[in-house]
């Protein structure tokens, strides 16, 4: 949060590469204490090299967003790495793209996945995690502008436009559901970034995008829960 000084403890998920491993690269070099979930911890190797640059402040942690019984493991193991503190906050990051669907042959398996990796996963992970968040604390769902219905203007990632609009409405529920207790969250559209989804021809690169993303993260206010935001903070069409 902006203006806060005191370290914050964040928990970001799909973090071993692309967008969350940046994301937790500058968390970090900020002062914060990450907890970086990714669903193959012994294989995140640029992840670990992180966490052994940074003892003590980074915890790497496993997590399949689309599954809720590894919500539940880790809402087990947080508080280890947390010193049961609560978390200020939570990076919901992790993403999937099956690119080449026609329609014609879109595959239920396909939709399943984005459903399950944008939606189901976020929205039960916050759920499950509420009590280990902290009053006042911040959720960011990272979407694309590929799930707003408004700026849709062709047939394309059917599956991944699918799930990120199933993604914002959670972001929309999860914002009156936490509003109590002044918990924002919102969904934030990172630009086109240059990670294996983005593909090296993205117009941004990691940093630029995590630079802005957590630029906005810090300047929200009360107002802006539920929003639908981009990188530099303007708001997108549903
Ligand atoms: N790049 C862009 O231009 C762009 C544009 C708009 C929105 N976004 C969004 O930005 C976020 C980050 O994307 P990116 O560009 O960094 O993509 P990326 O380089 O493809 O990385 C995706 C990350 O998500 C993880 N992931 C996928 N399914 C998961 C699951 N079930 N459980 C846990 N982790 C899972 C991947 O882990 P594995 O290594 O295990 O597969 C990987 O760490 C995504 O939500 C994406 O939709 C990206």
């Amino acid at each position: 949060m902006e203006g806060k000084t005191e370290a914050q403890r964040c928990l970001v998920t799909g973090a071993n590469r692309g967008l969350g491993l940046e994301l937790c690269r500058q968390l970090l070099a900020r002062g914060d204490r990450v907890v970086a979930a990714c669903r193959q911890p012994g294989k995140a190797t640029a992840l670990n090299t992180l966490a052994g640059e940074h003892p003590g402040r980074l915890h790497v942690t496993p997590l399949d967003v689309a599954e809720p019984k590894s919500h539940a493991a880790l809402a087990r193991e947080l508080p280890l790495l947390t010193e049961g503190e609560p978390l200020d906050l939570l990076v919901n990051n992790a993403g999937v793209l099956r690119g080449g669907e026609r329609y014609g042959s879109v595959q239920a398996a396909d939709l399943e996945t984005s459903f399950r990796t944008h939606a189901l996963g976020p929205f039960l992970l916050v759920q499950t995690l509420t009590p280990q968040l902290a009053d006042n604390a911040r959720v960011a769902n990272i979407s694309s502008e590929i799930g707003s219905i408004g700026l849709r203007q062709e047939f394309r990632t059917p599956s991944y436009a699918i799930g990120k609009a199933a993604q914002n409405m959670a972001t929309s529920l999860l914002a009156q559901a936490l509003a109590p207790r002044g918990i924002l969250v919102v969904a934030l559209h990172p630009g086109w970034v240059r990670t294996d989804m983005g593909t090296d021809r993205a117009a941004l690169s990691p940093q630029e995008s995590a630079r802005g993303l957590l630029q906005v993260i810090g300047g929200l206010q009360a107002r802006d829960s539920g929003a639908f935001l981009d990188w530099q903070g303007q708001t997108l069409p549903w």
